[in-house]
């Protein structure tokens, strides 16, 4: 099969060089197992210089395992967790969170991935009834599943809401280094300083091969979690090769890089569709994603030489994902392709 080049997600892109000469820089005598290395050591010290010394971290392999995991971590199952409808929570993680919290999920409507503290404020009027589950977590993500990204005045006037109303704030931040880079902020604005309880903070999408990590700001809730961890089989052995991926990705910056460039030439793509009769482009372009409308047939030729996925079948709206690894030729290339498809669909 024919490897076609893929605009589909930052999860098709390679592992950073950087990040892989790393793993084999630790990859030599022994170290002692399950996080008690001194790579491991060194990384949860950058975590702390990243994120300010009140910071308890814990690494993982899978974002989707940090996300479950803290759920069900700060919740109990008759607890409610309030995600917007586009999250990867509520669509994309095999009902794990349901499976392994007992909450419900209460999904809240939103066009751009983003929700706000007035459609959360109608959800507690079920508090205190005993027939109905109980509103315990936010969750959002950072950036968002549609590319679009929280501001921290935003995500503070929901940390306020959250906190004067008992709840806590969990953001997936499996693209966090592409929000801060948009936002021009640094990671602890835009989560720790922005009043979020605790992050699940993604390496992989950012040139990682497997590294994720859940941080948690707000100490109380970090109690314990280590058990919590191992129950829900997260924490790895060989845990010096997750470490040696973030302090490759912290070392000079890395992940902002990696972040800035992939942001970068998410901005080129959508500047160039502008030129292109119909395309219409979706959603903000504020991180690393274009999500796009075009002729159902353009999108046919165009998927016999790409990868990319088709977002809403009905509207013919797909979307395209750049990374690190994206060039300015594969951008040149990509949209003449666009055109050329868009063409011929006439
Ligand atoms: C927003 C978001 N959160 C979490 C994840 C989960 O990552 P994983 O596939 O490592 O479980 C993804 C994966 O694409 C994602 O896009």
């Amino acid at each position: 099969m024919n490897q076609l080049k893929s605009f589909a997600s930052d999860n098709n892109s390679p592992v950073h060089s950087k990040v892989m000469r790393a793993i084999m820089e630790v990859n030599k005598g022994d170290a002692i197992a399950y996080g008690d290395d001194i790579h491991t050591l060194e990384a949860e010290r950058r975590f702390r210089e990243v994120f300010g010394k009140d910071t308890s971290v814990f690494f993982m392999l899978t974002g989707t395992g940090a996300n479950v995991a803290a759920l069900a971590h700060i919740t109990r199952p008759y607890h409610s967790i309030i995600c917007s409808d586009k999250s990867h929570l509520e669509n994309d993680e095999c009902a794990a969170p349901e499976k392994s919290t007992g909450c419900k999920i209460v999904r809240i409507p939103s066009n751009d991935g983003k929700i706000k503290k007035e459609q959360i404020e109608p959800l507690l009027g079920s508090r205190g009834f005993q027939h109905h589950s109980q509103p315990r977590v936010i969750s959002i993500s950072q950036s968002t599943e549609l590319g679009t990204v929280y501001t921290p005045e935003e995500i503070r006037d929901i940390a306020r809401f959250a906190n004067e109303n008992d709840l806590y704030l969990h953001m997936d931040g499996a693209r966090l280094a592409n929000a801060a880079a948009g936002l021009n902020c640094t990671l602890a604005e835009t989560s720790k300083f922005s009043g979020v309880d605790v992050l699940s903070f993604g390496g992989t999408k950012n040139g990682a091969l497997f590294a994720e990590a859940l941080v948690f700001f707000n100490q109380d809730l970090a109690r314990e979690f280590e058990y919590t961890r191992k129950q829900s089989m997260q924490l790895l052995s060989k845990m010096r090769y997750v470490s040696a991926q973030f302090n490759a990705l912290f070392y000079e910056d890395l992940w902002l890089d990696n972040a800035r460039h992939s942001n970068n030439m998410a901005s080129l793509l959508a500047e160039k569709l502008g030129e292109i009769e119909n395309v219409r482009i979706t959603q903000k372009v504020e991180a690393n994603a274009v999500f796009a409308i075009l002729p159902e047939k353009a999108i046919e030729m165009l998927q016999r030489q790409y990868f990319f996925y088709i977002w809403d079948r009905e509207r013919n709206e797909v979307r395209w994902m750049t990374s690190f690894n994206t060039t300015e030729q594969d951008i040149d290339d990509f949209v003449a392709a666009i055109r050329r498809s868009v063409e011929d669909s006439d």
